[in-house]
């Protein structure tokens, strides 16, 4: 089928507001994405109808247990993981990561060493920064080709030793776009013996995701970004996850997955969640029939959504090829991320780029008075922004379109550019 953008955008109650009669241009979705009606509906019933404490006697928390079981299904169908046990809720990607990391810790002993990357968002670097602090652990850092913006595997194989025990390294890059080969990163760390700890907060939004097929042991994600609620996802390998001791209070159960999930949850984060993955089903379910074939082992709602993840990245694609092109024919501007058109499959949507003379902030500013709104900034991936020379001039402006987005948006987007970029302010 044909890729219905209205039908796609009609989902989205917020795509058709108005500020002063103009039009919204969401082009921020890798700090956030909006919700469809799936997720409101959903999250509004949990409210008005499952509004209680989990396991009790009466109905609202009956409805509550169900809802979380049926959240779990949900995120183990969209990450192909074995089971809804090794699904673990928390705010958000940072705070499970944070929390995880101390249990982690303690399979760790002074000398051992952890593989930090620096393509990776600060979430996926500073708990293991302080964890090291705190066991004298020795970090060694996996860098990116600043001319590429991939890793070389090969270096890889440099950073990793017989003392290494965990490999923190991110699926997609919130600032490059880059999405990495994981899936051969996690067979080398397995090769040396090391766990495997990946960012998938922004290739969750755009690709298929597996973490059978990648082989990982540990894999985090945000439904924020997926067109959900704020609302973080860890999904870890059993074996391990039974072998980590939870850091909880006494009452709280000993079993997994309740034992990592601290305090009283998002109940309402929960169904949201559970509802954008129905969402991506429904895509994958009437418009993305071409791509089930590629997925035919998997269940029901687990093909669909896979399916969907596919058809949309290869409309992103288009979305991503016409974006850099456009930015391409600006002056002064540097992509900041894979360029060639033959390369487009190894990065999502997400563009940033810097302007000779210019400040980040100036241009984003000047976007957000024509209400395309965009971010500036290192936009937390502090060491990739270092790595590229550009953290101390203000980062970079990053473009982030997803699959609601339109063709006639980035054209919106490059005439304004076109008219902003001569007068924006000097840094
Ligand atoms: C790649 C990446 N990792 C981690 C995070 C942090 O996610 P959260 O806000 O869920 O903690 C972000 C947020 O932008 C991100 O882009």
């Amino acid at each position: 089928m044909q890729y219905d953008l209205n039908a796609i955008r009609a989902q989205f109650p917020a795509l058709s507001v108005l500020d002063d009669d103009k039009s919204r241009i969401y082009f921020d979705n890798p700090a956030g994405t909006q919700v469809s009606r799936f997720v409101v509906d959903r999250m509004s019933h949990c409210l008005l109808q499952a509004n209680a404490n989990i396991h009790g006697y009466f109905r609202t928390s009956v409805l509550v247990d169900d809802l979380i079981a049926e959240a779990r299904v949900a995120m183990a169908d969209m990450l192909n993981a074995p089971s809804p046990d090794e699904i673990i809720f928390g705010q958000n990607m940072t705070t499970l990561t944070l929390h995880i990391s101390r249990s982690i810790g303690r399979l760790l002993k002074e000398g051992d060493e952890i593989v930090l990357s620096r393509m990776d968002h600060d979430a996926n670097v500073s708990p293991w920064l302080l964890l090291a602090e705190d066991l004298n652990l020795k970090i060694r850092w996996l860098p990116f080709n600043v001319e590429t913006f991939e890793f070389d595997l090969d270096v890889l194989d440099e950073v990793l030793t017989d003392k290494t025990r965990l490999v923190c390294v991110g699926a997609a890059s919130n600032l490059l776009g880059t999405i990495n080969d994981v899936k051969a990163i996690c067979t080398r760390a397995r090769e040396a013996g090391a766990m495997t700890y990946i960012d998938a907060v922004q290739a969750v939004p755009h690709i298929s995701t597996d973490v059978q097929d990648l082989g990982c042991d540990f894999l985090v994600c945000s439904a924020y970004k997926f067109f959900g609620p704020h609302q973080g996802i860890l999904w870890g390998r059993r074996e391990l996850l039974e072998q980590l001791e939870p850091y909880k209070v006494r009452p709280a159960t000993d079993e997994i997955p309740g034992c990592f999930e601290t305090g009283t949850q998002s109940h309402e984060g929960m169904a949201g969640t559970a509802a954008a993955v129905d969402y991506l089903a429904w895509i994958g379910e009437n418009m993305a029939q071409s791509y089930h074939w590629r997925y035919e082992s998997f269940a029901a709602r687990r093909m669909h959504v896979h399916a969907a993840m596919d058809f949309l990245f290869e409309y992103e694609t288009g979305l991503a090829s016409h974006l850099i092109e456009g930015l391409q024919r600006l002056p002064g501007v540097r992509v900041q991320g894979i360029t060639a058109a033959d390369s487009l499959a190894r990065r999502v949507p997400t563009v940033s780029f810097t302007v000779d003379g210019r400040s980040p902030d100036s241009i984003a500013e000047a976007l957000a008075a024509k209400n395309i709104f965009v971010w500036s900034g290192h936009v937390y991936a502090v060491e990739p922004a270092k790595a590229l020379d550009i953290y101390d001039a203000g980062g970079a402006v990053r473009i982030g379109p997803v699959h609601y987005n339109s063709i006639a948006e980035i054209d919106q987007l490059m005439v304004e550019l076109d008219q902003i970029l001569p007068r924006a302010n000097v840094a």
